[in-house]
Order: structure tokens, then C-alpha cells, then sequence
């Protein structure tokens, strides 16, 4: 039995997949000895956590030639413009603040931070993501952060009055480490910021593609209350964002008496619970209505596919490898996947082995229907794909149940 990555007690299964690909191991050629890891997720009753049974090592998901690049979308810009807005009305009282951003990327929001003057460090394990950021004059350290690295960042610089992350934190196995790190870093009134994907839209919506090796947890109000709890910082803030398909933005403080808590802490977590998510029982049907969703989405595009349409995919994102292998959708069903990602252009998908193709191909080349496998970014792909669905074209959408539009 698996025991919890945060307080190591027997957690309880809630979905296991069987055999899956590494989810952003796009290949050059179709062979048949990728590796494979056995993908579930379990809960933790003490703590509440979410989290993967197995996660396969570091070295095989992060190499490299990595390839998520964030700035492959308009809305993610924006996005992080604005964190970077509030991240500089945060820290506009103090003297010389100093801002640490974990998983740095290609340097989306922290370009705005160096744009304000505002000292600032990412810290990036990827090297060819952090080149990206580093062309532009952005502060860079290529390491993972943990406990060790938060000691070398207060002894060349100094404790961080903001450290904001995105989407990075569920994929650290060693949380607790990174947890001793920020209890480290952060000044004494400083603050951590982060947000990743909401357990609490993840099981509304039975979009089960969230869980792949780099999701290894999911986040609640009643979680990351506990995992902070555990190092002396306080849930202080939510705030719910529509990104991801539905992420969390969680604030923490270092525990003291007169922190001010909001009041969307409360409700958040009353929510929560009323969802039953502090008790396996709240995911009792997960695995039936993610099973319905594969069947159908399969039958779905067989039917087409034998009335004579041609069917492609849109975004090949790093979800997209949970669906597919699951579902069992592959080649015969989806002619490509188109992509604007200049590294997974002109590989095969993960496992499935699927063609991806740039956009250009997917203009010259319009399916009758796009599995839209970025639907994370429905809003704004379909905006910039108006031509294609005015000429007829229709884009598949599956949670949380299929439908063609
Ligand atoms: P993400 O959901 O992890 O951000 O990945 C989105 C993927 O979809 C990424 O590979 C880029 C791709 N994409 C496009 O190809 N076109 C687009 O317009 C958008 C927004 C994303």
C-alpha cells in the first residue's frame, strides 16, 4: 500500500490506469521500447493530499530538452502580466524587496518583475527554458529548489519577501522539502504565493487528463492548509483562477497571531468539505464517470470516422497522453494533432504515436472535426481558429460529458 508523500501514513486508492508513457516524451520515431510507469492516484485521510500511488524518477520526465514552453498562449501571458501586478503592488511599501519565482520557465512573469526593477531570482531546472529567460536579462538559477538551495539563495542574496510558483509545485515529490525551504526563505512578513490545478474542479469535472507523472499532487484548501500547518505557515488567502482548467492561487504566511485571514479561506474550505473532499468517499464515483467519458468519447469518434470524416486534434498537450492511452485513441482514429510548439512539431505523441503537425499544416489540412485536447484553452483557440469553424469545421470537446460544437 502506498503511503502519503506529505505524513507518510496508508493511503487509499482512487483510480489507478494502468501502464502509462511519460506524458511530454514526444518522439522523433515510432519504437517500441518507451518506458512506461504504472499511473494511480491515491488520498491521504490524515492530510487530505491527493497524489499519484507511483511517480516515476525526476531524470525521466525533466531533461534538457524539456519541451513545455509557457509562452505558447496569449491567455497565459496575460495571465502572469497580471500576477506580476499584483506581485508589485505586494511588495510596493518595502524597501528594496526581493522576489523569488520557482519554475521560472522561459521568464512569462517574472520579465514584468525585471521590467519594475524589482530584485528578483528565478530558479529553474530546465536549461533550455531558463536560456529563454536569461536572453533576457532575467536572473536565473538552474537548479530544483529544496531545503539545500533555499540556504544558498539567503546566503548570495537575501530572504524573499514574495515567492510566487505556478503550476510547479505538484510536480515536486520531496514537498516537504521544498516546504522547509519556504519556511527558510520567506522574511518574516513575507509571503508564498502558488497556484496549480483545484482538486475541487478536477472531481466536478472528472478531468482525470490533469493526472499524468508531472501532476503528482492536487491541491485543496483542506490540504495545503495541513501540508503548511506542518511547517509553521498559515493558509491566509484563496483565490480561484480559470486557468488550467480551473487552478488555485493559495497565500501563506509564517504563523503568527495576528495574521489576517479571508474570509475565501472559509468558504473554499467549507466547500470542500460539503464535496466530501476531506474523506476518500468524496471520489467514490471518480473512476465510473472517467470510464464513461473514455467509452463514449471513443464511440463518438468511431461513428465519424466511419461515416468518412477526418479527424485531427488540437494542442498536444502533456494531459492529452492520460486520455489517449486510456482511451485507447490512436492513429486510426486522430489523423494528427496540431501544435505551436516548435519542439513537439514533427514528433509522434507519447506512447499513442500520433503525428503532431505546426498550425500552418492544420490550415492547409482542416479536419471535419478537432479533438480538442487543449481544452483548457478552448476560449481562446476557438477565437483564432474562426475560420475553420465557420467553414464547418467542429471541435470535440469530452468533460464533463462529450459534445460537438
Ligand atoms: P498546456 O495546457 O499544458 O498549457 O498545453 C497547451 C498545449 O497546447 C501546448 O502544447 C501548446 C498548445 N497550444 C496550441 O497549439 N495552440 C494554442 O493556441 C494554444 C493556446 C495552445
Amino acid at each position: 500500500m502506498t503511503k502519503c508523500k506529505i505524513c507518510n501514513i496508508k493511503t487509499k486508492q482512487i483510480i489507478s490506469f494502468g501502464k502509462m508513457p511519460i506524458s511530454n516524451a514526444f518522439v522523433k520515431k515510432v519504437h517500441k521500447n518507451e518506458f512506461v510507469y504504472p499511473l494511480s492516484v491515491v488520498f491521504c485521510p490524515s492530510c487530505y493530499m491527493v497524489q499519484l500511488g507511483q511517480v516515476p524518477k525526476p531524470e525521466v520526465m525533466f531533461n534538457p530538452n524539456y519541451a513545455f514552453f509557457s509562452t505558447t498562449s496569449k491567455v497565459m501571458e496575460e495571465h502572469f502580466k497580471e500576477v506580476a501586478q499584483e506581485i508589485i503592488a505586494l511588495t510596493k511599501r518595502k524597501k528594496d524587496p526581493f522576489v523569488v519565482e520557482l519554475g521560472s520557465n522561459d521568464g512569462i512573469m517574472l520579465r514584468h518583475i525585471k521590467k519594475a526593477k524589482i530584485n528578483h531570482l528565478g530558479v529553474e531546472p530546465a536549461a533550455n527554458v531558463a536560456k529563454i529567460a536569461e536572453e533576457q536579462g532575467i536572473n536565473v538559477l538552474k537548479d530544483f529548489f529544496d531545503e539545500k538551495v533555499s540556504q544558498k539563495i539567503i546566503k548570495k542574496y537575501f530572504h524573499a519577501d514574495i515567492i510566487f510558483t505556478a503550476n510547479s509545485l505538484l510536480s515536486i515529490e520531496e514537498l516537504n522539502s521544498t516546504f522547509r525551504g519556504f519556511a527558510n526563505l520567506l522574511s518574516e512578513d513575507g509571503i508564498l504565493i502558488f497556484e496549480d490545478p483545484y482538486i475541487y474542479d478536477v472531481a466536478k469535472l472528472a478531468s482525470f487528463d490533469q493526472i499524468y507523472d508531472e501532476h503528482i499532487f492536487f491541491f485543496s484548501g483542506l490540504s495545503v492548509g495541513e501540508l503548511g500547518a506542518r511547517h509553521s505557515l498559515q493558509l491566509v488567502d484563496m483565490k480561484h483562477q480559470d486557468v488550467h482548467g480551473g487552478s488555485m492561487r493559495y497565500y501563506l504566511k509564517k504563523k503568527k497571531k495576528n495574521n489576517k485571514v479571508s474570509k475565501r479561506v472559509k468558504y473554499f474550505i467549507s466547500r470542500e468539505k460539503r464535496a466530501r473532499l476531506n474523506k476518500v468517499e468524496g471520489y467514490e464515483n471518480f473512476k465510473d464517470r472517467v470510464n464513461k467519458i473514455c467509452v463514449d468519447l471513443k464511440n463518438t469518434l468511431t461513428k465519424l470516422k466511419k461515416q468518412g470524416h477526418r479527424i485531427a486534434a488540437y494542442g498536444a498537450t502533456s494531459k492529452s497522453t492520460t486520455l489517449l492511452t486510456y482511451a485507447g485513441i490512436g492513429p486510426k482514429l486522430i489523423e494528427y494533432i496540431t501544435d505551436n510548439t516548435p519542439t513537439k512539431i514533427d514528433k509522434f505523441t507519447p506512447g499513442t504515436h500520433i503525428p503532431v503537425k505546426s498550425r500552418e499544416y492544420f490550415l492547409k489540412n482542416p479536419p471535419s472535426y478537432a479533438l480538442l485536447l487543449a481544452w483548457n484553452h478552448k476560449k481562446e483557440i476557438i477565437a483564432k481558429e474562426k475560420k475553420y469553424h465557420k467553414k464547418g469545421g467542429k471541435f470535440v470537446t469530452y468533460f464533463p460529458k462529450v459534445t460537438i460544437e
